[in-house]
This record gives structure tokens, C-alpha cells and sequence, in this order.
């Protein structure tokens, strides 16, 4: 019998995943690996679901996951460690490639005794180091420069609010403040990225908002070009780390409660607070949510999905038993794939990231210009306001 690995998806999907799939599936087909693909994430390891994928036929130009996806945290679940043993060995299963964010990746994390390689994927740009284990030299020393899915959905956010394709020449036409929510529950890289198209206003999780501080901006920009784009994350905090917005009452699997609808409160907030200064129909709200991580993926994205999916089957078909993180490494103008053993870690949670003040500057609710040149590597930059010779 040939030998056998499996894949599996887990957590929010992601616009490259099926060319990483249908990469992975071709480099088994060529080493003579059978590879099945587990269905919903880790879920479909536990409950023996999986599908042979060297005789499935699929789109692999099209977003999200056709393995689907879960969001499952293994150490909730009983006897969790003891049954995906069960169901690998029932299926002479000997190595994993497991795709994930955070919370997906960190079961990894305390399965050590399987092999695997993992693979970060979230538009949420939240696994790597920035200066790993305290190496401040920024931006050369970056572990997983980008997770997959992030750079389509940050040239989405970025395209949203620019001048060219998205909402700045209605806000400009209509003298509007408009506020738009980004996905991000805990880290800011994509209400970050939207820099790229050129906000006036950037608030992130990881800088709690001054009430005060937000009025003045808001008015200091407003009486300069009578109109305003506020790109919010949807895990923003107030001051006294509340959350702008959070539904408690609907806590999933890793304790995150759901979000969506801090633009909303923001809009109330403004409309209420600054009533003598606008028309409170002149103040909006637009919330892509879902949009950010559908459709298909960019060519940085799927480029890299493909080698990522290729590479971890080689790793694999080596019968090297050490876990090990793909991470993608900048190199001079473009990427390179640095195999980074698991064993490197103490904890998951050292590569989670965050935007830190490197990166953003929280007086101005800006990015920093050394943000700016982290994300020149992933996303093109939008035509500037003054470019386009626009009066205010
Ligand atoms: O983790 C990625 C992500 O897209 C987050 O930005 C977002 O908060 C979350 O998933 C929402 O996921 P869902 O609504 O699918 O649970």
C-alpha cells in the first residue's frame, strides 16, 4: 500500500485554500502518496470524515475550502487526543498537513506526537513574529511575513476606502463621514492594510480608544476636506477595554464572542456627540465582513498557496517525524518557504501576533512608515487624494 497523509482546513476560510489543496494533491499524486482530505477542519479527524483526494476533481481557482472548515480546540474535547490517535491509525495515516490560523495551529501545538506541517492561513494576519524572540531588527527579521489569505483581503479593504475603486468619492460627493468595519477580533493588521487606500482614521484592537481623542480627530478633519473614511476593527476597545461591540452571549469554541457591529456603535457615537457639527444622515456605516475572505485569491496569495501546499507533502514524503511550521520568509524582492520545527516554540502563543507601536501610531490613528514598507512587499499601494487633484 502506498503511503497515506491527510490535510485538513480549519478556522474563517481564506480565497487561496483550494490552490493549496490542489497543489498539495498534484505533488502527492507525483510521489506516489495517497492524500485524503479531512472534512471540516479537525472535526473530520475526530469523527472519521475524509475523502481520498487524488481521485477528486475540483476548481482550485475558486476561494474558500472545499475540504470546509471548523473551529475546534482539541483539549475541550473528551478523550479528543485519544480519538484522532484512533481514526489516524484506522486510516494508516502517518503525517498531516494541517492549514489554520491560531486557534487551528495550536492543536498542532499539543499533538506533537504526530508529524506535522503547518501552514498559517488567516486574513487576519495574526501568526508570525515581528523580531522573533525579541530581534528587534523589524522588518529583516520577520517570522511568516504574511499569513495566506491575508494579502487578498488586504488589497480588498485597501481598494474599499481609496479614491479609485471605493467609497472616498461618495464620502467626498456628499460631504459624509463614512465608517467602515474590518474583521480582526483581536489583531489589527487588516483594519492596518486598509493605509494602503488611504483612510483618515485607523482604529485597531490593540490601541483602546480615547472617546476625547476620536472627537478631536474627527473634527480636525472634517473642517479640512468636509468629508471623513474611518476604517474601525471590529474587535476595537474603548479606553477602559471594553469592546466597542461584542455579542457575549454568542462565545464559540475558542471563547471568542461574535463581532460585528462596532462601525455601527461608532456611528451612533459620532451621531450623538457631534450632532451640532452634521446632519446625522451624513454619517454611515459599511461593514464588507464576509467579503474580506470570499472570491478568489490574489496572485501573491495563490502563488504561495501552492508552494506552501507542495513543499509541506516533500517534507512529509521524507519521513521526517519533527513538526514543523512553513513559514514564508522575505527575501530580497520577493519570498522565500523557511522550514521552522515546532520544537522551536515554548508556547503557540509566541507567534501570535499583534500590530504593535512599530507599526502603528495611535495619536494620529495612522500607520507608521515603516508599516507602510511592510506592506509594500504584500499589496500595491492606491493612488493618493492629492493625485487626483480634488479640492476640499
Ligand atoms: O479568524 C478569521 C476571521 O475572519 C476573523 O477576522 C473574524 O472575526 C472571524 O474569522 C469570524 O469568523 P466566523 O464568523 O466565521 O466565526
Amino acid at each position: 500500500m502506498n503511503r497515506r497523509i491527510g490535510i485538513l482546513t480549519g478556522g474563517g476560510d481564506v480565497a487561496p485554500l483550494n490552490s493549496l489543496i490542489n497543489s498539495a494533491k498534484n505533488a502527492a499524486d507525483n510521489l506516489d502518496i495517497e492524500l485524503f482530505g479531512f472534512i471540516k477542519g479537525w472535526d473530520g479527524v475526530i469523527n472519521n470524515r475524509l475523502i481520498k483526494l487524488s481521485t477528486f476533481r475540483f476548481n482550485s481557482a475558486i476561494g474558500g475550502t472545499i475540504l470546509k472548515s471548523s473551529r475546534i480546540d482539541i483539549k475541550k474535547i473528551k478523550n479528543g487526543k485519544t480519538k484522532i490517535l484512533n481514526v489516524l491509525n484506522a486510516n494508516n495515516i502517518s503525517g498531516l498537513i494541517v492549514v489554520g490560523g491560531d486557534d487551528t495551529l495550536s492543536n498542532s501545538f499539543y499533538l506533537q506526537s504526530i508529524p506535522q506541517i503547518l501552514i498559517s492561513k488567516t486574513i487576519d494576519n495574526d501568526v508570525g513574529q515581528i523580531g522573533f524572540k525579541n530581534d528587534k531588527s523589524e522588518l529583516k527579521n520577520i517570522l511568516n511575513y504574511f499569513t495566506l489569505g491575508y494579502p487578498t483581503a488586504a488589497s480588498k479593504i485597501a481598494s474599499f476606502v481609496s479614491l479609485k475603486e471605493g467609497l472616498r468619492t461618495t464620502a467626498y460627493s456628499h460631504e459624509r463621514i463614512v465608517v467602515v468595519e474590518s474583521m480582526g477580533m483581536h489583531a489589527g493588521w487588516l483594519a492596518l492594510s486598509s493605509s494602503m487606500g488611504h483612510p483618515d482614521i485607523i482604529i485597531i484592537p490593540e490601541f483602546p480608544l480615547d472617546r476625547e481623542q476620536l472627537l478631536e480627530k474627527v473634527i480636525e478633519i472634517y473642517q479640512k476636506k468636509r468629508h471623513a473614511i474611518i476604517v474601525v476593527a471590529e474587535g476595537a476597545k474603548w479606553k477602559d477595554g471594553s469592546y466597542i461591540f461584542s455579542q457575549k452571549d454568542e462565545i464559540e469554541n475558542f471563547n471568542h464572542p461574535r463581532f460585528g457591529g462596532s462601525s455601527t456603535v461608532l456611528q451612533q457615537f459620532l451621531k450623538e456627540k457631534l450632532s451640532k457639527y452634521f446632519k446625522t444622515r451624513d454619517i454611515n456605516t459599511v461593514n464588507p465582513s464576509y467579503l474580506y475572505r470570499s472570491g478568489t485569491p490574489s496572485t501573491l496569495d495563490r502563488t504561495w498557496a501552492r508552494l506552501l501546499g507542495k513543499t509541506a507533502v516533500e517534507i512529509l514524503a521524507k519521513k521526517k517525524f519533527e513538526s514543523i511550521f512553513l513559514s514564508i520568509q522575505k527575501k530580497n524582492s520577493g519570498f522565500t518557504i523557511r522550514e521552522f520545527p515546532l520544537s522551536n516554540l515554548d508556547s503557540f502563543d509566541e507567534i501570535h501576533r499583534l500590530v504593535d507601536d512599530r507599526f502603528y501610531k495611535s495619536e494620529n490613528f495612522q500607520i507608521t512608515p515603516l508599516g507602510r514598507e511592510y506592506l509594500k512587499a504584500i499589496i500595491k499601494e492606491a493612488p493618493r487624494y492629492k493625485q487626483y487633484g480634488l479640492v476640499s
